[in-house]
């Protein structure tokens, strides 16, 4: 059977907002291993954009008269069981804190690429209004990246001065 562009794109939405719920769960867990107020701060105003992108989904699952459901995204799971596993065994509260940003910056990168290709979708299909709305999530997870590369640029930084 022939896979249509509506198709890949419907596919493609199923699994943005498995992601995105899965990211509502994960962030309050990173905030509970995360020390640094900065850090805290930032994946706390990440949560709340979150939840809004997973209603700009349901939106665009809506206007388009596609199926709102969530498609599990094996390599997103991945990604997410490595960063999380990989921080209940860090002791250090600097160490953690610079493993949360790399665990968020693959989240948050992974995310980028998929929106971008959401956006290619929509542009496809003539869905123009649908593919703003897209490209507002998808100016979010690009602040959120910078703002945590800057941050670990911060927190090395302060390390350093002290040696
Ligand atoms: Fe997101």
């Amino acid at each position: 059977m022939a896979v249509s562009k509506k198709d890949l794109l419907e596919m493609g939405l199923q699994k943005m907002y498995f992601i995105e719920n899965t990211i509502t769960e994960e962030l309050p867990k990173m905030m509970k291993e995360s020390h640094e107020d900065k850090l805290i701060r930032a994946l706390g105003y990440h949560l709340e954009q979150t939840k809004n992108q997973t209603t700009r989904l349901e939106s665009i699952f809506q206007s388009l008269g596609l199926n709102t459901k969530k498609q599990k995204d094996p390599t997103f799971l991945s990604l997410v069981s490595e960063g999380g596993g990989g921080l209940k065994k860090i002791d250090d509260a600097y160490l953690k804190d610079m493993a949360v940003i790399e665990a968020a910056l693959k989240v948050e990168h992974s995310e980028m690429a998929m929106y971008q290709g959401l956006i290619n979708w929509c542009k496809l299909l003539g869905a123009e209004e649908e593919a703003k709305i897209l490209e507002q999530s998808l100016g979010e997870e690009m602040v959120t990246a910078d703002g945590l590369t800057m941050l670990a640029g911060t927190l090395m930084r302060s390390v350093v001065s002290e040696v």
